[in-house]
């Protein structure tokens, strides 16, 4: 149990995590991946390229310190977080390890300023957390392995359809390998893949989310061919898909995981707003709105490039158009023409062009596209009176927007 002085002495370290939280997370993950290498398979090592890992594991720490009076505040975040976790199959031993490391580091870190009360409160306080934070995630793990065709951990798919569904993004259609029943999810969530790099001896997982509606027979996953931009180099894993995973291939897979999820049980309006790949788990959610008859009148706004890196475009005018069963708004940012058809613009999402149809009473708002996409809808959402909760948002990478 920790002490009130224990308490007080974390209350205490804030301002300096504060000062230090990247400089310690990023030395942390060094100093882990120095003396346990075998981890380098269970980390996104192109996050740590660019400190949007280090600075998500520094906030939540942050976050913990400053409610270690009440960490059940905290629930939501440790749920959010424990998604990814369970969907990278972290498990319990691997707490004691990160454990080991960031005491280690606070100490190195710190320096003589670390003094053996500080180190003692934290690895009490680290050691509470990890108990609320892996009790959580043991019951994720149970809550998958319980429903039908649910696994957890890594379990083989088969590739058994590679479909091209723009100039840079390509479905794949994934079926148990051992012929199975494949589980149910909510619509928005996302799979883990994992792939062997070897020009780097190890295995890297990524995230995708489902772009189809529960089937009972496979997922589909549809991936954008991150192609090297100014000095960044071409996107590991989303690369190898498109060029080397073809029909046949078994890929490794864990469960459905992910709170970013449709509530579906009312008739409220639902308004989708993506930028490019983001579409991915709006267009389940749709499709499964869709699919049961929901009466919730639906919004489906989108840009992109251009038409030619436009997908499912055919399947949005189908259900737009003959079904009526969604009202559409297209953004190309590269066209030339001002507005080829009605509800098609030039240049990027703006939601004031779009008027009040946006803003009816109860709607609810699900944002998905690069951080900075999220970040203007969302205010301006915000801006126009529109509540907090009803605001739903994903971003593809450490989740770093702290926005409600
Ligand atoms: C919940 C969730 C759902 C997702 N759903 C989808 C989806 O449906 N479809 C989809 O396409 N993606 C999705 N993603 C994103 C996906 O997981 C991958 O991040 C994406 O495919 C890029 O992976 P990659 O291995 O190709 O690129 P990475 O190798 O991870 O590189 C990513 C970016 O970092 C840059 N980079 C890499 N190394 C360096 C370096 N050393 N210095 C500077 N920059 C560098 C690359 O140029 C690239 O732009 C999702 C992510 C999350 C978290
Ligand atoms: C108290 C301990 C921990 C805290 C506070 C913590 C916090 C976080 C946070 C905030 C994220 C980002 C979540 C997101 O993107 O949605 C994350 C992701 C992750 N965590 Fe943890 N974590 C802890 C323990 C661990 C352990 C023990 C492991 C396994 C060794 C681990 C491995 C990972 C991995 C692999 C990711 C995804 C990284 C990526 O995609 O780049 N974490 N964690």
């Amino acid at each position: 149990m920790i002490t009130t002085d224990q308490k007080n002495i974390i209350k205490a370290t804030v301002p300096v995590l504060k000062e230090n939280g990247v400089l310690l997370t990023d030395h942390f993950y060094k100093r882990m991946f120095v003396h346990n290498p075998e981890l380098k398979n269970v980390f996104n090592l192109s996050n740590q390229q660019n400190n949007r890992q280090q600075t998500a594991l520094a906030m939540a720490i942050l976050a913990y310190a400053e409610n270690i009076e009440n960490p059940a505040v905290l629930m939501p975040a440790v749920h959010g977080i424990g998604q990814k976790h369970v969907s990278l199959d972290i498990r319990p031993e691997h707490y004691i390890i990160v454990g080991k490391h960031l005491i280690a580091s606070i100490s190195e870190v710190l320096g003589e300023a670390a003094t053996p009360e500080i180190l003692d409160a934290w690895e009490v306080a680290y050691n509470q957390l990890a108990q609320i934070m892996s009790g959580h995630e043991n019951r994720l793990y149970s809550e998958k392995v319980k429903i039908k065709g649910g696994w957890s951990g890594w379990k083989p798919f088969v590739v058994k359809e590679k479909v091209i569904e723009s100039s840079e993004i390509t479905s794949f259609h994934l079926y148990p390998s051992d012929q199975g029943p494949v589980a149910g999810f909510a619509p928005g969530q996302y799979l883990s893949i994992r792939l062997f790099i070897p020009e780097l001896n190890l295995l890297q997982p990524r995230q995708y989310s489902i772009s189809s509606a529960p089937n009972g027979l496979y997922y589909r996953i549809s991936v954008k061919k991150e192609t090297a931009l100014n000095l960044n180099p071409d996107g590991l894993i989303s690369n190898r898909l498109h060029d080397f995973v073809n029909i046949g291939d078994i890929l490794e897979v864990t469960a459905p995981a992910g709170s970013f999820t449709l509530t579906a049980d009312n008739d409220h309006p639902v308004v989708f707003i993506s930028g490019g790949v983001g579409q991915t788990p709006l267009i389940s959610m749709l499709e499964e709105l869709i699919k049961s008859g929901s009466k919730k009148p639906a919004t489906w706004i989108h840009g992109c490039r251009n038409k030619k890196a436009h997908a499912f475009k055919e399947t949005i005018e189908y259900w737009s158009g003959e079904k009526k069963a969604v009202k559409k708004h297209i953004f190309y940012n590269e066209t030339d023409q001002e507005s080829e058809s009605e509800n098609q613009y030039k240049g990027w999402v703006d939601l004031n062009i779009l008027g009040d149809e946006l803003l009816t009473p109860n709607t609810e708002y699900y944002i998905c596209g690069p951080g900075p996409f999220i970040t203007k809808h969302y205010t301006e959402l915000i801006a126009k009176g529109i509540q907090a909760q009803s605001i739903h948002f994903e971003e593809f990478g450490p989740q770093t927007l702290h926005l409600n």
